[in-house]
Parts: C-alpha cells; structure tokens; sequence
C-alpha cells in the first residue's frame, strides 16, 4: 500500500493514473462482458419440443456444432434397437437390444425423460432434456486432483452419495413437485443384480421433477452430456468397460455427434482420463462446476459392469465375432461386430484408423507383441506393484527374442511396456502385431483394438484363470491360442513352440 507517501509530483501522479485509468476502462468493458455472458446463460434455452421450421425438401440443417463428429467407422452398423431381436442374443448383449422405450416424463412444453431398457443386460439407458445435477447435493471427493495429493484417499469417498433432488427434470404440470420415478421403477428396470453399490440407480433414487421455470441452474449446458460414474477408473479392463457403455449410450439415444462427458465421480487424475478425451468431446468434473449445472440433454451413461465384457465373465451366451461386411450381406443375432466397430472408435479417435499402418502391417517382417506387466501406481490405495502372473516374464521374453533372431523369416519382437508408453503407442502397437503374446493382464484389453488377422497367445497363470480375454478374441473373432500353467513359471521352450506353430500359420 502506498499510503504512507503524502506527496507526489504532478508527472508522478499522472503516470500512476494513467495504468489506473486504463485497468477501469478495461475493468468497465470486462464486468458488462461478464455480465452479458451471464444473461446469456441465465437465459433459458429455446425450448426443445418446439416445433423446428421444415423444409420441403424435409432436409434439415443442422447448426455447426463445438462437438466432435463420430469418425467414419468401416464396421459400424446400424442401431435399430430391433425390438424382435432374440432376447440373450449375442447383439442384444452387445447393445443393439435396449428397445422397450419407457418414457417418463413424455415430451412437452417443458423437459422431458425415458429410459431405453434391455431385457438381456438387465440395464437402461436413461436420457432428459432441461436435466439439472447439483454437485452440493453430492457428497464426494472433487476428483482430478494429481494422485500425489490424495494418496490413502479412501475408495468411498470417491464415490457419490447423493441427497434428493441431486438430479432434477423440468417437468410440465405447473406446482408438481416429487419424486421422478415411481416406486417399483428402479427395480423394473435399473435392477442393482448384485452390484453393491449402484450409483447410476441411487442417482434416479434421487430425481425430483419440478414445475416451468423452477429449475435454477447457475449454467447450461448446451451440447448433449454423458454421466458417468468409473470404478475402477485406473484399470484398462474396467475402463474399456465404461468406454464401451457411454459409447453404446451415444448411438442408442442417437446422438448427432460425440458427447462431452461430465464425471459423477471423484476420482483423481489418471492416465486413462486422455484417452476419455481423444474419444468424446469435453471432460468435466460434476463437484468442479461453481454451483447447480443444467443440461438441456443428459444422458446417464450405465455402469461399465451393465457390458457385455463384463457380463461375459459370469454368464454364458452364444455369441462370435464376424466382420460388419458378412452381417450386411447376412444378418445374424448370434453374431456382432459390435466390438470391431468400438475399437475403430478407439484407434479413430487417436488418427490411427486411416494411418496406412493395417495394410502396411507386414510389408516389413512379422510384429510379435510381447505385452509385459509392469509396475504402475494405479490409483490412491495401491502399492505401486502389480501381482506376478507370470513369475519369470523377463526371462520368456528373453528366450522368445533371441529365438525369433535366429530364424528365417523376418520376425519383430516388441517389447510392450505399455505403462512407459502413451494411449497412441500403445494402440499402434497393436495394430501393428500379427501376434500378441502375454500373461492374463489388463494390457491385453487392447485386443478390442486389434485387426482381425492378429493371433493371440495368452500364458495363463493357474491363480488367475479368468476367459477376459479368450472371450475377448472370440467376440472379434481372433485366432486364439493359450499356455495354461502349473503355476506361474512359464517353460520358454513351451511358449516358443506354441509360437512357432501360430508363425507357420502365417507362411514364417
Ligand atoms: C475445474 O474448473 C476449472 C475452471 O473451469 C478448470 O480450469 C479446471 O481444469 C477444472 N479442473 C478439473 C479437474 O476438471
């Protein structure tokens, strides 16, 4: 402070006043910006049962859009939600099958809600127009903060315990102020089928309808919005899972280009969170917003545990890859290309799809990717080290390099060290293997991004005898080949010999 100075020159004090001056000037111009851009936000949106002016030609034009458009997808097929597809069949599991339509709160002057309910995954598909999430009525952590700050932070506090009226819809009828749902609804068609903790159903627990003009945001969201609440958000299995999820969300509820996802949860930051942002549009925080946020459409994303990948783990149903090209020609239920459409999302959001690299894959001797388990700092509560499944990995990925070096045919041996690699190495080196080799590991969940001529081995521990990633092949239809072990240790002679088998196959 400078008031202890009493007298200054008049040159002095114009050259102090001038910066002032202009810091008002300045100052004026930004408070009326602000306050525009607050009446702007204030200002409800147009509503959205209005009737949109027609063309003749019935061509609509569709407003330039901040969103990201879905990238081309050679295997992508249409999403019908074909209500006469065979309830368990491989598609239905896959997502195709969320067609009983329950509308909630029908579409008027006001908001609106409903649920895309799959009989098969015992899941649905939730979505509202004039959607308002209050993050003071959600007891959580505030999430994204570096994991060096909340080390030991307990899993449940990253978790969302919501209060009523977290969720709210703007309703129609004038004074009507309740519950969302009716009672019998969650167990109708959000079932909690065993999962302890159902955030996505403790949040419609939570929803209240209230009338016009009620709904008191302090922001809108324009663009369409995913919720999305992660698990075990440091894990590829389980994240690939929740991808899967909000992907199939986006195409069932027909969204025009790719959402931005809101996290209602509080996880800190993780590695995974960039590829959630190569894959939607905008990422977001619910606890990081200043005050209640409202979406003129959301839609709650179901829990990565409601997937196919994941149900596939503990019910059996019929289901095997084919290419989109044979299910066009020849529509079969019991078929998918479901999760060769999903990884081209994937590698298409990273620019890999139209790359080069899938027809120059072999120009240049054969890729053997060895995927190695490394140790990693997953998430708050961890060690830091992961469990050996594979007890002498160092020295089978030894013997197999120095085998392949020997032999006629050119044959690359990529040491996958996937936790030193970024998401775009790691998907090319994917798609650049003929062959992946690797013991049962959340590394191995890239093969959703696999191409369909890669061969897989997996060396199986007898202590984790899990069908991840057998399924996994199968859905995409990839030649799959396993080493079951005694227990951890792996004879090298063994895995090179299955390996030379799976070479001859590809003319090596
Ligand atoms: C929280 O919001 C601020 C301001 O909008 C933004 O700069 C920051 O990146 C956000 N943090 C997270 C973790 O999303």
């Amino acid at each position: 402070m400078m008031a202890g100075r009493t007298t200054h020159s008049h040159g002095q004090r114009l050259r102090r006043l001038i910066p002032c001056v202009l810091f008002i000037v300045f100052a004026v111009h930004a408070v009326s910006f602000a306050l525009y851009l607050l009446l702007q936000s204030h200002h409800p949106p147009p509503n959205p049962a209005e009737p949109e002016p027609q063309t003749h030609e019935s061509v609509r034009l569709r407003a330039p859009s901040s969103q990201k458009p879905w990238p081309r997808l050679p295997s992508l097929l249409p999403w019908t939600a074909d209500p006469s597809l065979p309830p368990r069949s491989c598609e239905a599991y896959f997502g195709n099958g969320f067609s009983r339509r329950v509308d909630v709160l029908p579409e008027g002057r006001g908001g609106w809600f409903r649920c895309h309910h799959s009989e098969t995954l015992g899941s649905s598909i939730c979505e509202g127009a004039r959607v308002r999430l209050d993050p003071a009525l959600i007891a959580m952590s505030r999430g994204g903060e570096p994991i060096g700050q909340v080390m030991g932070r307990a899993e449940e506090e990253e978790l969302p315990r919501y209060e009523p009226g977290a969720l709210e819809v703007e309703g129609v009828a004038a004074g009507r102020t309740g519950p969302l749902l009716e009672p019998g609804f969650l167990d109708a068609y959000v079932p909690a089928d065993g999962i302890g903790m159902h955030t996505m159903r403790a949040l419609l627990d939570s929803a209240r309808v209230v009338p016009p003009g009620e709904l008191h945001c302090s922001q809108w969201v324009e663009e369409p919005t995913l919720l999305v609440t992660r698990f075990e958000y440091a894990n590829l299995f389980h994240t690939i899972t929740d991808w899967y999820s909000a992907y199939v969300s986006s195409r069932v509820t027909n969204l025009p280009d790719r959402p931005n996802v809101v996290f209602v949860d509080g996880h800190c930051k993780a590695p995974l969170e960039q590829t959630w942002e190569a894959l939607f549009s905008n990422v977001a925080y619910v606890k990081n917003f200043s005050g209640p946020v409202c979406f003129r459409h959301a839609v709650l994303s179901p829990l990565g545990y409601e997937t196919a990948l994941f149900k596939g783990l503990s019910e059996s149903f019929s289901c095997e890859g084919a290419s989109a090209r044979s299910l066009r020609e020849k529509p079969d239920p019991q078929k998918t290309a479901r999760l060769s459409e999903f990884g081209e999302m994937i590698i298409a959001s990273f620019g890999l799809l139209d790359d080069g690299i899938v027809s120059s894959k072999t120009s240049d001797g054969l890729n053997v990717l060895f995927v190695r388990r490394e140790d990693y700092l997953a998430h708050p509560r961890h060690s830091g080290k992961v469990e050996s499944r594979l007890s002498n990995e160092q020295e089978v990925f030894d013997a197999v390099d120095s085998w392949a070096k020997g032999q006629k045919c050119k044959i690359n041996v990529v040491n996958g060290l996937f936790a030193h690699m970024s998401m775009k190495e790691q998907l090319r080196a994917i798609l650049e293997a003929s062959v992946v080799i690797g013991a049962h590991g959340a590394g191995m969940t890239h093969l959703v991004s696999a191409t369909r001529d890669t061969k897989v081995l997996e060396i199986i521990s007898s202590l984790y005898r899990r069908p991840h990633f057998a399924l996994i092949s199968h859905w995409k239809a990839l030649e799959y080949h396993a080493i079951n072990l005694p227990g951890s240790y792996a004879s090298s002679a063994d895995v090179i010999s299955e390996l030379r088998n799976i070479l001859k196959g590809l003319g090596c």
